[in-house]
């Protein structure tokens, strides 16, 4: 599709800009400012999504709020990707109802996702009548214009077209953080993989333009953010649909180039399209992080051909290799499925086999979710949930006794860290990652949040790092 098809003209963003006015307007009549709560689902996209909807929201005078009961607007951003995240949102949205009975103003929109399919928008039209406005990830861009809507026309509103999807740039954002934030560079997906519902809900593959790319992570730089992490489903696909063609280790290496004491890493990246290419940008870039998102899904070179990976199992061996040769120290964690429609024993062994071979540092593991609409879902399943179950139970005793011997690895060892927040447990305040991204537990001042620190490691176990803050904030990288 034509590039000027895809980014919108500036003049549709202010439109969405009049409509906050119109908005704001309207709430700055009422007593008090609106409250407003945004319920996220799913992956780091929608949280960056969901900081722009919070974006919007803030610029119409709303204020935020954790509490539904509280709130006169809720937004819940859903995620399709397994059957178990549909079900929770259906229960989080049928429990709205309350807010609803206690506030009859309120209004609750559903959007993300799940809302972009069909079966979903029909679900909520006919039984969650409570829900006044369902848009999907394609049309995030029209909120204030799609709300304003449901407050003038006073009737409920899907906009659920199947859309290619466009770019909108210069959307208000509010940052969880000022310590550590995303940075969409791409969206949508094209790869198909056959379980996948992601290519049907998040439309086409396209890319930001490398120009408003490298702005935004100027101005997060300056304002002195400390780890950047770079979004897209398959950020190695970065730049095949610009007219003045650029690939993702072109970026890395141009955005390397923004001073700034700051980490940048990314997620996700394919395995069929990563290669020497970005791994040497990687390795030469001071500001990229040790860590490789590099998800395998299968160790069975037939599964992943029934799968639409575009790689085999040696290719997929020879990736890693490659990554490991120009960054010895390289943290490496992977996702994977069970059970895909036909996977025999002895496959989802090989899968296990794989996993002791590579010695992922973790895992995102998933017994496989049939998605409707996908061709997956299509293939005879006749593997019980409880022979799948014992699959992936024995997938997770190996990783974890993995996990827990790299982490060990660690002790006596002194790191510099990123001290990103507070923890909520007592005897270890502080929240930091490593280089890598792995979690080290701290000891030490909250002065500390939102710097680099020296923690020495004390001890470890499956999942994390246990260590000490030593002395003073550590010296900023080159
Ligand atoms: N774009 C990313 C993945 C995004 S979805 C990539 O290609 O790596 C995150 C993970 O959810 C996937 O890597 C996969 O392991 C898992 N997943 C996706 N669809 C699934 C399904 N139908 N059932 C179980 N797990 C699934
Ligand atoms: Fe889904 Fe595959 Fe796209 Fe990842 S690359 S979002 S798994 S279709
Ligand atoms: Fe879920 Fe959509 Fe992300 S399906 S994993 S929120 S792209």
């Amino acid at each position: 599709m034509d590039r000027t098809h895809v980014v919108l003209p500036a003049e549709d963003i202010r439109r969405q800009k009049d409509f906050i006015d119109r908005l704001a307007s309207i709430y700055c009549r009422r007593e008090h400012p609106p409250m407003a709560m945004v319920d996220t689902y799913g992956c780091q996209q929608n949280v960056a999504d969901s900081q722009r909807l919070m974006g919007m929201l803030r610029d119409m005078g709303c204020r935020f709020t954790g509490d539904p009961l509280a709130a006169d607007l809720i937004v819940v951003n859903t995620c399709a990707i397994r059957e178990n995240a549909e079900k929770k949102v259906f229960g989080v949205v049928g429990q709205l109802v309350h807010v609803k009975e206690k506030n009859p103003e309120a209004i609750i929109c559903l959007c993300g996702c799940m809302a972009q399919q069909e079966v979903v928008a029909e679900r909520i039209r006919r039984s969650y009548r409570h829900v006044d406005l369902i848009f999907g990830p394609q049309a995030l861009w029209r909120f204030p214009e799609l709300l304003y809507g449901v407050y003038t026309r006073r009737e409920r509103i899907f906009s659920i077209a199947d859309e290619h999807g466009s770019i909108a740039e210069g959307l208000p954002v509010v940052r969880e953080s000022g310590v550590k934030a995303w940075v969409s560079i791409m969206y949508g997906c094209n790869n198909f993989c056959s379980y996948c519902i992601v290519p049907y809900v998040r439309g086409r593959e396209r890319s930001r333009e490398p120009a408003a790319i490298l702005a935004e992570v100027r101005e997060l730089a300056e304002a002195g953010c400390r780890e950047i992490t770079l979004l897209g489903q398959n950020v190695n696909s970065y730049g095949k649909d610009l007219d003045v063609p650029m690939d993702f280790a072109d970026l890395l290496r141009e955005i390397d180039q923004i001073p700034g004491d700051y980490l940048l890493r990314f997620m996700t990246s394919h395995p069929k399209d990563a290669g020497e290419k970005l791994f040497c940008a990687m390795a030469e870039c001071s500001h990229a992080a040790r860590q490789l998102h590099l998800p395998v899904q299968s160790g069975s070179s037939r599964v992943l051909k029934a799968m639409n990976r575009g790689y085999t199992r040696e290719q997929y061996l020879e990736k890693v290799r490659m990554a490991r040769t120009a960054m010895p120290d390289i943290v490496l964690t992977s996702d994977i499925i069970i059970g895909f429609p036909g996977e025999t024993e002895a496959e989802a062994m090989e899968t296990i086999s794989l996993v002791e071979e590579v010695r992922y540092d973790a895992l995102f593991t998933f017994i496989y979710s049939p998605r409707p609409g996908t061709p997956a879902a299509k293939l005879p399943d006749p593997v019980s949930r409880g022979e799948k179950q014992v699959w992936f139970d024995r997938l997770l005793d190996a990783q974890n006794r993995i996990s827990a011997e790299l982490h060990r690895v660690y002790v006596g060892k002194t790191l510099r860290v990123l001290v990103d927040g507070e923890s909520g447990d007592p005897s270890w305040p502080l929240s930091s990652r490593t280089h890598g991204g792995r979690l080290v537990h701290l000891k030490g001042d909250t002065s500390l949040i939102g710097q680099y620190a020296d923690a020495h490691i004390t001890g470890s176990n499956t999942w994390a790092l246990f260590g000490e803050a030593a002395g003073g904030p550590a010296p900023i990288y080159k």
